[in-house]
């Protein structure tokens, strides 16, 4: 954003006092302080619920404040605003960039017409920690997969121009490496060498920032011991001067206030210090409205300019100069019929079918039992939906309305978290008198977000005990689970014939899982994070390297293995191998699993060349066949493999995806451009290298089932 004559005259204009008060937003305080805090300069504030409450507040900032700046009006809209999406992670699931893309754009549409200007989203944490509650709000494990995603959900937030009226201004968060937290418990210590920084944490704010985001939320964590509030090599080094980034670094949630307890500041005016020295622009809480104004002479004034300027060309870029009011007759305040289409359109896609014997697409049954704490629940809405009145529908509900003539059995059995388990018998009995059983189990939402990390993910209460016990009924059942991560379903899931996972699908997610049980819509999501077998196993991704002994099996826990030895020099036998004695090896299901109702039949992979110079582009096709009578969705996913590099490369990397439908008997064409930033990573000194050397490239459906072709780089 360039800074304009008005923002050089404003700046040249504003006192000390008027300066800090552009860089604070104080967090959610209530309609009356905020007019209050307006006066006293705060120039951003958390949304008031409403277009005529967002309409007075800026009244007192253009006609109650001696240089009239309208106020920015921030918001965490997360997955829709009024209508809400399937969560981030489901929306991963999808692997549908268009799709991320138009979903955001309804959640801006929807926000700015409330008066919403300032979103804290997309959340581009890549984690590798599904124990991390928050590893719902961001795209999954993957790097490109984020990146890709993230790009999109900027692209729809902000569209081309900030000032119209369905744009908000995006924050790519949380800056940086917060998804890997040790222990899996959010806020906690992140320490990873710079390679890994830079070639996962990093690489997904990199593309969002070069797609334009607005701003960045900088992170709780602490990145090599220094908080990133106050770490000048990130917030300034990297983001500001090596990436160009010229919009807002706003502080996480009293994360400035949180130096103090992070042990790195002695008072408020020794953090608050740190922190705009750092490269923060914007402080979230209002630390610095406890200051005396003499402490914050520490502040390199040219700083606090910086970041003044850089709050009001933003100010600017939206419009608000010219127009900060919105009109409250099209607020919209009501979903919409083409939005609930749009996410329920989207949740069918999300959905992850496990697996499936050929139980599901359900036949239309004449007797079924709906069973589970989420046969009646309305909770589908996932984390971060606030309470702006957005509600979702149950299953049962729309399971009847679909069901006219079936007999419809609820008998939910026992709740999400119950101890007691006194209710299954109820649903055992029930289950006699039908030909088909759902159960419809997960965990609540309130399981998965902020401050919500879990030490065991297995489903939660007593549901693993119904599964069981429906499983030995011998009536034939299938399984969803509604879920904010992945879980461990390794004492149940062999029991299960059929098992798809709808995430939290949001306010149309009852009639997209019945739309999909039915087989109106194709399951055909894959998986953005591994799922564990054990969650002794975290963290575990696919994107590993390949360690020094790799093993090839696992799990063989018994006194013979105890007694090997080496069989010979060099020929280490599979006890000194990186597994675990009581535990097979691999995730239960691995990044990217997933399959539709359709079958597909994959050609040879062809490539443009089999020899390119590091900064040619090298073009990889492959034909795709729809061999069923069914049309389907097809997820072509491409990883690469760098046979040998000079720093351990990782077994497989995705750089490539697309997916598309087909008709019965359709062949298409999938064909994708490789170039430098497939084969390339970055190395020593922030240099993204492409190494000279043998590469595969790995195509097909799922990171299991791929077919490999060489390409040397010369
Ligand atoms: C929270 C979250 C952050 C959110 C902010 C404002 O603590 O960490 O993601 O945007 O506060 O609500």
């Amino acid at each position: 954003m360039s800074t304009t004559h008005r923002v050089h005259a404003l700046l040249a204009a504003m006192t000390p006092a008027e300066k800090l008060g552009q860089l604070q937003i104080v967090f959610r305080p209530s309609s009356t302080d905020a007019a209050q805090l307006i006066r006293e300069g705060i120039g951003s504030v958390f949304w008031p619920r409403s277009a005529a409450a967002t309409n007075a507040l800026q009244r007192v900032a253009v006609e109650e404040t001696r240089l009239g700046i309208p106020v920015l009006v921030g918001l965490d809209v997360i997955h829709g605003q009024r209508t809400i999406a399937p969560v981030p992670l489901a929306q991963a699931a999808a692997f549908d960039p268009p799709l991320v893309r138009e979903l955001a754009a309804l959640a801006a549409a929807e926000a700015r017409s409330g008066g919403v200007t300032w979103t804290f989203s997309p959340m581009v944490d890549v984690s590798r920690d599904p124990r991390w509650g928050r590893v719902v709000e961001g795209f999954g494990e993957d790097v490109h997969l984020t990146a890709v995603l993230g790009s999109a959900m900027v692209r729809g937030y902000q569209g081309t121009d900030l000032s119209a009226p369905d744009a908000i201004a995006a924050t790519a968060k949380h800056y940086v490496a917060y998804g890997q937290p040790e222990g899996g418990r959010d806020y906690n210590t992140v320490d990873v060498s710079e390679h890994r920084l830079r070639n996962v944490y990093l690489e997904p704010f990199r593309a969002v920032v070069a797609e334009g985001a607005a701003s960045v939320m900088a992170a709780f964590n602490t990145v090599a011991g220094r908080p990133v509030h106050a770490n000048r090599h990130l917030l300034t080094e990297v983001l500001k001067d090596e990436w160009g980034f010229a919009g807002i670094v706003v502080g996480d949630a009293d994360g400035v206030r949180n130096l103090l307890p992070h042990g790195v500041a002695e008072d408020l005016a020794h953090a608050v210090a740190q922190a705009f020295g750092a490269g923060l622009d914007v402080e979230m809480g209002g630390a610095p409205r406890d200051l005396d104004p003499a402490d914050l002479e520490r502040i390199d004034p040219a700083r606090l300019d910086d970041a003044v300027a850089r709050v009001l060309a933003l100010k600017e870029a939206l419009g608000l100069f010219d127009d900060p009011y919105v009109d409250p007759a099209r607020e919209r305040i009501e979903p919409t019929d083409a939005a609930r289409a749009l996410v329920r359109r989207a949740a069918a896609r999300s959905c992850v079918l496990l697996k499936n014997d050929g139980t599901l697409p359900l036949r239309a049954p004449a007797r079924i039992l709906l069973t589970g704490p989420y046969a009646e629940s309305t909770d589908h809405l996932g984390a971060w939906t606030q309470s702006f009145g957005a509600h979702a529908g149950s299953i049962a509900d729309e399971l009847r309305g679909r069901l006219p003539d079936a007999e419809v059995s609820v008998v939910p059995g026992l709740g999400f978290l119950d101890d007691d388990a006194s209710g299954i018998a109820d649903a055992v009995a029930a289950a006699h008198e039908c030909d088909l059983v759902l159960v419809l189990a997960g965990e609540p939402s309130a399981l998965s977000g902020e401050a919500a990390s879990r030490s065991d993910l297995r489903l939660p209460g007593r549901q693993e005990q119904l599964i069981r016990a429906i499983a030995g009924t011998g009536i034939p059942f299938g399984v969803v689970l509604e879920t904010g991560r992945p879980l461990v379903v390794a004492d149940w899931i062999d029991e299960a014939p059929a098992v798809l996972v709808a995430w939290h699908g949001g306010t149309e997610a009852a009639t997209a899982i019945v739309d999909v049980l039915f087989g109106d819509e194709d399951p055909a999501g894959r998986l953005p994070m591994s799922w564990p077998r054990s969650v002794g196993q975290i963290p575990i991704h696919y994107a590993h390297e390949r360690t020094g002994r790799p093993a090839s099996t696992g799990g063989t826990l018994t006194t013979e293995t105890a007694d090997v030895g080496l069989d010979g020099p060099g020929n280490v036998h599979e006890k000194y191998t990186s597994k675990y004695l009581d535990l097979g090896l691999g995730p239960q299901f691995a990044f990217g699993h997933g399959s539709g109702y359709a079958t597909f039949a994959h050609g040879e992979p062809r490539l443009s060349g089999s020899e390119v110079s590091p900064d040619e582009t090298v073009s990889l096709s492959i034909d795709v066949t729809n061999t069923s009578a069914r049309r389907g969705e097809e997820v072509v996913q491409v990883y690469v493999e760098d046979v040998v590099a000079s720093i351990a490369p990782p077994v497989r990397r995705l750089v490539a995806f697309e997916r598309r439908t087909l008709d019965p008997g359709e062949t298409t064409v999938f064909a994708f451009g490789l170039g430098r930033e497939a084969l390339g990573f970055w190395a020593a000194d922030a240099a993204f290298i492409v190494e000279p050397g043998l590469f595969r490239l790995h195509v097909g459906p799922t990171l299991t089932s791929t077919q490999a072709v060489e390409l040397r780089v010369r």
